[in-house]
């Protein structure tokens, strides 16, 4: 139905995506920021201040979508490696988009949550994402995890401390550690296995992102870099996810037979 279409940037259409067979779970590796600002001849930073805006407009219609957990890739275990400057930058930004985006947040049912070892940040910072988690906890339209000073090696560690802490019987057990009980100590449980994951800046790796959740993700890897990814751009992803067939180790013809 034309209604239903929008134009695409080179001028394809892009389709609304069907209702069902939505993706719950999309996970995003905001890539491109550095070559974003570099191409128009802007500092690094400037590029990460674009970046957070296209943050809202990917959260938008990722609600308006009804996608139900979307989680983005903000700063990795390994990104403390880049210049002093340029991390600074980052955490203060981070501190003034909890600031800024909390009410909003709020207003349209988003429950925003971190996810990553956040001892290494400074006390404010640590503080104002209490405050945001704390502001958004009544939210239920949408799951929107921002992950932080995040790595998956790092996820699953944590997830065996954590078992062990609150059950440290387990260590004379081992047999009776299973999928099922890493999966419930993980950094967010609440979002459970990726369907979608979404790399913008051309690369087509996983930096140590969402490793143990994205064992059956289907894999979209885009050259827009992430200032100007677009909610046209999400759709795009997901029209292309809508069109994967998802076997999880069947053949194609027992997915066929169980409709
Ligand atoms: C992603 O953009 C943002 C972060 C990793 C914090 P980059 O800053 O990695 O951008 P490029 O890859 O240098 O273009
Ligand atoms: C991955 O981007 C991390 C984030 C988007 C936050 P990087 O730009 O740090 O990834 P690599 O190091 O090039 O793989
Ligand atoms: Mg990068």
């Amino acid at each position: 139905m034309d209604g239903q279409r929008f134009l695409g940037k080179k001028g394809e259409r892009v389709s609304e995506p069907e209702n069902r067979g939505l993706p719950s779970h999309v996970a995003v590796i905001m890539d491109g920021n550095g070559r974003w600002a570099k191409r128009c001849g802007l500092p690094r930073v400037e590029g990460h201040r674009r970046g957070a805006a296209a943050v809202d407009a990917c959260t938008a219609e990722a609600r308006r979508l009804g996608i139900r957990h979307l989680t983005l890739f903000a700063f990795s275990s390994e990104n403390w490696h880049r210049p002093e400057d340029e991390v600074g930058a980052l955490m203060k930004l981070f501190l003034t988009v909890l600031r800024t985006k909390r009410d909003r947040m709020a207003k349209n049912g988003i429950r925003l949550r971190i996810a990553g070892d956040r001892t290494r940040f400074s006390r404010e910072l640590q503080d104002a994402i209490l405050e945001t988690e704390e502001a958004t906890s009544h939210c239920s339209a949408m799951d929107l995890t921002v992950c932080a000073n995040y790595g998956g090696r790092w996820d699953i560690v944590q997830a065996v401390r954590s078992a062990l802490r609150e059950e440290p019987l387990l260590a004379r057990h081992p047999e009776s550690v299973d999928e099922e009980l890493l999966g419930r100590h993980l950094a967010l449980p609440w979002a459970g296995n990726v369907d979608l994951m979404i790399r913008t800046g051309g690369e087509s790796r996983i930096s140590n992102f969402l490793l143990w959740q994205s064992a059956y993700a289907e894999l979209y890897f885009t050259p827009e870099l992430w200032p100007d990814f677009t909610g046209e751009s999400l759709r795009r992803a997901v029209v292309w996810f809508q069109g994967r067939e998802r076997r999880f180790g069947r053949t194609s013809e027992q997915v066929s037979e169980r409709g």
